[in-house]
C-alpha cells in the first residue's frame, strides 16, 4: 500500500483560497482524519488527492511516484463522495460493480466481490433493489461499499457516516477501522464528528481557514492542543483568559481575568497575556474547600447543569464572566444543584497554557 506525500498544495476556485499551502506526510497503511468546521477546504483536499481537481501549487506522490497530474481512473485511489454520488436510476449490484466492470474483471469474479462486500457492509441480498429505494443510511453504506470493493491501495473518505444513527455511525466506523487495518489500506476519512476522529484515526489534522494547524495523534490533538481553535474544537474545554506577569516571580502564577491566581506549568517562562485549558473531567468538584484535592482551589456557584446519563456536567460561575464546565461520571454521591456553592480544584499538570 502506497505512502501519500502532499506537498504544498494550494487551490483556489476564482478568487477563493480553499486550500492554502498544505503539506501531510501519511504512511503506508495509515489511517488519517481531516478534521475541521465546515468551509475549511476539507472535501477541496480529498478532490485534488483522488485526481478531480487539480491544485494551483504543489504536488501529490503516492508510493513515491508524482501523481499530481495524473487523471482520476489512473491513480491507485478511491474516493468516497460526501453526498454518495450513486447512479439513482441502477440497482445496488450496477452501482456497486461499476468501477470493477469498467476494469473489465469477469462477471463471476464481480458477482463474488459484490456479494463480500455488502457482508461487510451488513446489507446482504440487496442486490437487485434500486438505489433510490434505500434509505440515506443505507444508500451512504452502498458508496461505502463502492470504493472498498475496488480495493485501492488510498481510499479517500468524505464524511461516510453522516447520515447514519448514533447506533449504526459507531458500528460502521469500527467496521471501516477493521477493513481499513486488515486490508493495510492507506485512508484519509474527513469527518466533522471529533468524536469519531479521536476514536478511529491514527493520526488527526486541525484544519481552519484552509491551512493546517496541528497534526498529531489522538492523544497528542486532545492532550496537547497547539491553538485555541485547536483546544475548543475537540473535546469539551475550559479556556480561561488571564496573564502571567514578569513581576510576580514565580511564572507558575496565572491571573485570571477576575484577578484569582491559579498555578499552572510554565516551562518555557512564557509572560503575557494568554489562555489557560483545563479539560472538565480534570477538574474534581466538591462542597468544602477542604475536599479540594488539588493545589489550585477555587470557589463558585453552580449555574447550570447538564445530565446526560452517564456523565452530568457542571457549569460553575467562578466570577462574574468566568465560568469552569465541570463533569461528574456516574452516579455521585452528592446532588448537585443549581445556585449551590461549590470548590473546583485541579492539577497543575492539567492546566496546558496556550499562548497564541
Ligand atoms: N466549486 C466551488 N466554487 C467556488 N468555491 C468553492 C467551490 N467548492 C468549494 N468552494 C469554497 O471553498 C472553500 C472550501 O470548501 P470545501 O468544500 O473544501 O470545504 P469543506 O471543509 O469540505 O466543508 P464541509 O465540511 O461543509 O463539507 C469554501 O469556502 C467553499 O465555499
Ligand atoms: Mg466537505
Amino acid at each position: 500500500m502506497s505512502k501519500v506525500d502532499i506537498k504544498n498544495i494550494t487551490k483556489y476556485y476564482g478568487d477563493v483560497l480553499a486550500v492554502d499551502d498544505v503539506s501531510i506526510e501519511i504512511e503506508k497503511g495509515e489511517l488519517i482524519g481531516l478534521l475541521g468546521p465546515s468551509g475549511c477546504g476539507k472535501t477541496t483536499l480529498l478532490r485534488v488527492m483522488s485526481g478531480f481537481l487539480e491544485p494551483n501549487q504543489g504536488s501529490i506522490y503516492m508510493g513515491g511516484k508524482d501523481v499530481t497530474l495524473m487523471p482520476p481512473e489512473k491513480r491507485p485511489t478511491s474516493l468516497v463522495f460526501q453526498n454518495y454520488a450513486l447512479f439513482p436510476h441502477l440497482s445496488v449490484f450496477e452501482n456497486i460493480a461499476f468501477g470493477l466492470k469498467v476494469k473489465k474483471l469477469p462477471m463471476e469474479q464481480i458477482r463474488k466481490d459484490v456479494k463480500e462486500i455488502l457482508e461487510v457492509i451488513d446489507l446482504q441480498g440487496i442486490e437487485e433493489r434500486s438505489v433510490s429505494q434505500l434509505s440515506g443510511g443505507q444508500q451512504q453504506r452502498i458508496a461505502l461499499a463502492r470504493g472498498l470493493v475496488m480495493k485501492p491501495e488510498v481510499l479517500l473518505l468524505d464524511e461516510p457516516l453522516c447520515n447514519l444513527d448514533a447506533k449504526l455511525r459507531v458500528e460502521t466506523r469500527d467496521h471501516i477501522k477493521r477493513i481499513q487495518k486488515s486490508l493495510g489500506i492507506t485512508s484519509v476519512f474527513v469527518t466533522h464528528d471529533q468524536e469519531e476522529a479521536l476514536s478511529i484515526c491514527d493520526r488527526i489534522v486541525i484544519m481552519k481557514d484552509g491551512k493546517v494547524l496541528q497534526i498529531g495523534t489522538p492523544e497528542e490533538i486532545y492532550g496537547q492542543p497547539t491553538s485555541k481553535f485547536a483546544a475548543d474544537f475537540i473535546g469539551k474545554s475550559n479556556l480561561l483568559n488571564g496573564r502571567i506577569e514578569k513581576d510576580e516571580k514565580d511564572p507558575n502564577v496565572f491571573i485570571l481575568e477576575s484577578g484569582q491566581k491559579v498555578k499552572i506549568e510554565n516551562e518555557d517562562q512564557y509572560f503575557g497575556n494568554a489562555n489557560v485549558l483545563i479539560r472538565p473531567e480534570n477538574i474534581v468538584i466538591a462542597d468544602e474547600p477542604e475536599k479540594c484535592s488539588e493545589v489550585n482551589c477555587i470557589e463558585g456557584e453552580i449555574d447550570y447543569i447538564t445530565y446526560l446519563g452517564e456523565v452530568t456536567y457542571y457549569r460553575v460561575a467562578i466570577s462574574k464572566n468566568e465560568q469552569i464546565l465541570t463533569s461528574v461520571y456516574g452516579k455521585s454521591d452528592k446532588i448537585w444543584e443549581i445556585g449551590g456553592k461549590v470548590f473546583l480544584s485541579w492539577k497543575s499538570t492539567d492546566a496546558l497554557l496556550i499562548k497564541e
